[in-house]
């Protein structure tokens, strides 16, 4: 376990537990917090033993509520409290990891709740959850590439009812979005996240990067250019499975 102040690191068996810890603030995502972030996602991006990583929330009522609104309103205005958070390129980082990322969801996704689960591979949600975009409400949009991940999962339409209007989304509407990939019961969310890890963990770390390339990557290419480089992915794996025989 590593000695963070507002995020729990932990590795067992393969799998890394980045788990936001400000429970009493409902693990608002404050400047310590993009700190260590960045510092548990070099970590983990570069750890052979880390095959597959979850996040959760800390606490029974969040996931994230979102930016620190008290470091919004010490801030000399929102647009600095912004760009603070810019300074370093945690989203970036967050987008290059090329290992399996499960989110176990629960309570509040906020903000940047929702934007953290947006960089993660698989949602799996709790039937409490409820996300929201309240931004532009506050007058801002989203800084952690919310703008961008969230149309690439629920579509265009439905992100920007959720952006323009602030109005928040619920489980049963989440998984309608296909904004999480499946809805548990509170006491099932982590027992479900991790069978789902186990399972992920045995197969080759290579094919499991390669396989998560071939999408991420290739929806942002057109469909001939993603052939190209699934067929490139396919080969170097193929090369590398016969190397290694
Ligand atoms: N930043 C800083 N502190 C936050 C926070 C945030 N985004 N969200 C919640 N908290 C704090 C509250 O100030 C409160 O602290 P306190 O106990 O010292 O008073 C504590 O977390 C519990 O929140 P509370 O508002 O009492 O819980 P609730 O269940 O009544 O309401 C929310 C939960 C999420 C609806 C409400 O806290 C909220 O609207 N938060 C702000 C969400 C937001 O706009 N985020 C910014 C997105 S860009």
């Amino acid at each position: 376990m590593s000695n963070f102040e507002v995020i729990i690191y932990e590795k067992r068996d393969g799998v890394g537990y980045v788990t936001l810890s400000r429970p009493k603030a409902l693990n608002a995502y404050n400047i310590q917090m993009r700190d260590e972030l960045y510092q548990v996602l070099g970590a983990l991006k570069d750890d052979p033993e880390v095959r597959v990583v979850i996040f959760k929330g800390a606490g029974e009522k969040a996931f994230c509520a979102g930016a620190d609104l008290t470091e919004f309103l010490t801030a000399p205005s929102p647009i600095i409290a912004r760009q603070v958070r810019w300074e370093r390129p945690v989203w970036e980082l967050f987008l290059s990891i090329n290992k399996p990322i499960i989110a176990a969801l629960h309570g509040y996704v906020l903000g940047d709740g929702v934007e953290i689960a947006m960089c993660c591979d698989i949602r799996i949600a709790a039937e409490d959850v409820q996300f929201g975009v309240p931004e532009t409400g506050l007058g801002i949009i989203p800084a952690a590439g919310g703008s961008q991940t969230l149309p690439r999962v629920i579509g265009r339409a439905k992100t920007l009812g959720m952006l323009l209007s602030g109005r928040w989304v619920k489980a049963e509407e989440a998984l309608r979005l296909k904004l999480v990939n499946q809805v548990v019961s509170r006491d099932d969310l982590l027992p479900v996240v991790e069978e789902l890890a186990g399972r992920i963990k045995a197969y080759r770390p290579l094919a499991l990067s390669y396989a998560k390339q071939a999408v991420t990557r290739g929806l942002d290419m057109g469909l001939g250019q993603g052939l190209e480089l699934e067929a490139r992915l396919g080969r170097a794996l193929i090369s590398s499975k016969q190397k290694r025989e």
